[in-house]
């Protein structure tokens, strides 16, 4: 096959909700369509990932389990699909952030009942910061919940997306008759079965066709007709161009749990979701179809066998082929590395293969020359316009609690922040180490993890930011005057750059109009400019 078939082939996607709206159970249904798993049930590792709870031991269990189901690939309708997993746990954002510079396209869960929570209006705005293509699928139509136009109002509004139903539910909760169709022109009966893939699908080109009041009675034919109408004078028509833009988000309505929707929600996403798309790189654009291979790291898991300190490197491809065995450059080491054992991820086993291309994920085993955000190519040196580090919300300094593990410490500490763990800041004078999350969970994980794998022990001691922002100015004057007169909310990322630790909004707020020369970044997005 050639580099362009292999390329059209490839789906890759990364599906976001809510915890508990469904998306382990939309995965799943995925998987059986596609044959990659028999029965349900099999990918319940989420559920482990999303219980909120400080237990060791589920740390690990998560850990090793988040490797084996980081990538699901399967076949369907000749397409090779590639599932990206992301974390439901609140605390492990920042996994789901950097997954989401991986995928192509996003597929995002809604519960009908709880519309859209804080959680997706944060994974939502870095789709919007990246033009990702969105579809969004409205789950458990089974049960009742709010009003479908209500519901897509809201999705608009809080999510900053124009939505274009594809489908469009008849009735809900106890009276949900179905779904119509519109992008197919019919109408897909609901059947509660939860084992069941087939169902009963009636072709119904015009609405005003009696055998519509036949099927789901006068009643509610009425109001489809009625509410269809409406949806035709609100929304505008399907544009395949605007919703890869991601200007525009399809909607879909559906109950995974039922399987009900399901088929069609993954058989109009083979037809208008994105082939592999290509990436910037130092400011110019990289196409799947340029026969040189690139690819850039975005995750990096530590070894689910605890006696290796090696770990796996996530690799997304961006262009060209990639080859077992064949030396690649590691453009920040300036390095060549070749690979003897790569692995692709195709449900939950791994293989070893013999090349992958663009869209394909693949994970290179690594004894610490990966950070995440790092480019292998074929020689060129550019750097993939990489991951956003956020900035953190809960902000501890470090106490070394066995200064003869000092050592130890210090490279524990460097790996785990590597792997995007957590976020490191050094402060002075002392060169104080200042750890930066999103959740409260990741300390637990640190410091378990540094005990168990590096023989460190470490405590935490809360510090009063609110948060991080990266330091630029045009005015050097300025910024140095800055960084004088607030050194004591100063500090200095992994890579050396200026950060202010603001202590509060009101105090950050003061600092944007004392000195407006400075910008002051809530990402690191900047640095990759
Ligand atoms: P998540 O990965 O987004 O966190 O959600 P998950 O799929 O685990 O689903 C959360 C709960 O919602 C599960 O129930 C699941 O069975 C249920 N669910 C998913 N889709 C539907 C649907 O279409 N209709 C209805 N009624 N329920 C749905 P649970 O009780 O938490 O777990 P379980 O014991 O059923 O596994």
């Amino acid at each position: 096959m050639s580099l362009q078939e292999e390329i059209q082939k490839r789906r890759t996607f990364g599906i976001i909700s809510h915890p508990d709206a469904g998306k382990t159970t939309l995965t799943e249904k995925l998987l059986l369509f596609g044959g990659a798993i028999q029965s349900a049930g099999a990918v319940k590792s989420n559920k482990i990932k999303k219980a909120a709870t400080s237990d060791f031991m589920e740390i690990e269990k998560q850990r090793g389990i988040s490797v084996a189901t980081s990538v699901m690939a399967f076949q369907y309708g000749g397409k090779q699909i590639n599932i990206l997993d992301t974390p439901g746990h609140k605390d492990f954002a920042e996994d789901t952030y950097r997954t989401l510079t991986a995928v192509d396209s996003v597929i995002l869960v809604i519960d009908v009942a709880n519309g859209v929570e804080a959680q997706t209006e944060k994974l939502m705005e870095v789709c919007r910061m990246r033009k990702t293509p969105v579809i969004v699928f409205i789950n458990k139509m089974d049960r009742d919940g709010k009003v479908a136009f209500d519901l897509l109002d809201e999705v608009e509004e809080k999510l900053g997306i124009k939505v274009c139903p594809l489908s469009w539910p008849i009735g809900e909760g106890n009276r949900f008759k179905g779904v119509y169709n519109i992008h197919k022109n019919n109408l897909n009966l609901f059947d509660a079965n939860k084992t069941k893939i087939a169902q009963e699908i009636v072709e119904i080109k015009d609405l005003n066709d009696p055998k519509l009041d036949e099927i789901v009675g006068e009643e509610y034919a009425n109001e489809l007709r009625e509410e269809t109408e409406l949806v035709a004078g609100v929304y505008d028509e399907f544009d395949r161009e605007t919703y890869l833009a991601g200007d525009v988000a399809p909607v879909f309505f559906g109950s995974a749990l039922n399987n009900f929707g399901v088929q069609e929600l993954l058989e109009t996403f083979i037809e208008i979701s994105p082939t592999p798309r290509g990436r910037m790189a130092d400011g110019e654009m990289h196409n799947p179809d340029d026969k040189k291979f690139s690819g850039f790291v975005f995750k990096i898991h530590a070894n689910i066998d605890p006696k290796h300190r090696d770990r796996i490197a996530f690799l997304r491809i961006v262009s060209g082929e990639f080859e077992r065995n064949t030396f690649y450059k590691h453009v920040r080491l300036g390095k060549k590395m070749k690979f003897p054992n790569p692995t692709s991820f195709m449900a939950q086993s791994k293989e070893v293969i013999d090349s992958a291309y663009p869209g394909d994920v693949i994970g290179l085993y690594d004894t610490g020359n990966f950070k995440i955000g790092d480019t292998l190519t074929s020689g060129a040196d550019f750097m993939y316009k990489g991951i956003p580090s956020f900035s953190p919300e809960i902000f501890k300094e470090v106490q070394n609690d066995d200064p003869m593990k000092t050592k130890q410490l210090e490279k524990g500490l460097a790996q785990l922040t590597d792997e995007g763990v957590a976020q490191l800041f050094i402060l002075q004078p002392g060169n104080r180490k200042v750890i930066g999350t999103v959740g409260e969970l990741q300390f637990e994980v640190i410091q378990y993890r540094l005990q168990h794998e590096y023989g460190a022990k470490a405590s935490f001691k809360h510090r009063p930011h609110h948060k991080a922002c990266w330091l630029t100015s045009e005015n050097e004057a300025q910024l140095d005057e800055f960084i004088k007169r607030k050194l004591n909310n100063i500090a200095y990322d992994k890579d050396n750059n200026p950060v202010f630790l603001a202590d509060s909004p009101f105090l950050l707020t003061q600092a944007e109009m004392d000195y407006p020369e400075i910008v002051f970044h809530k990402t690191s997005e900047f640095k990759l400019d």
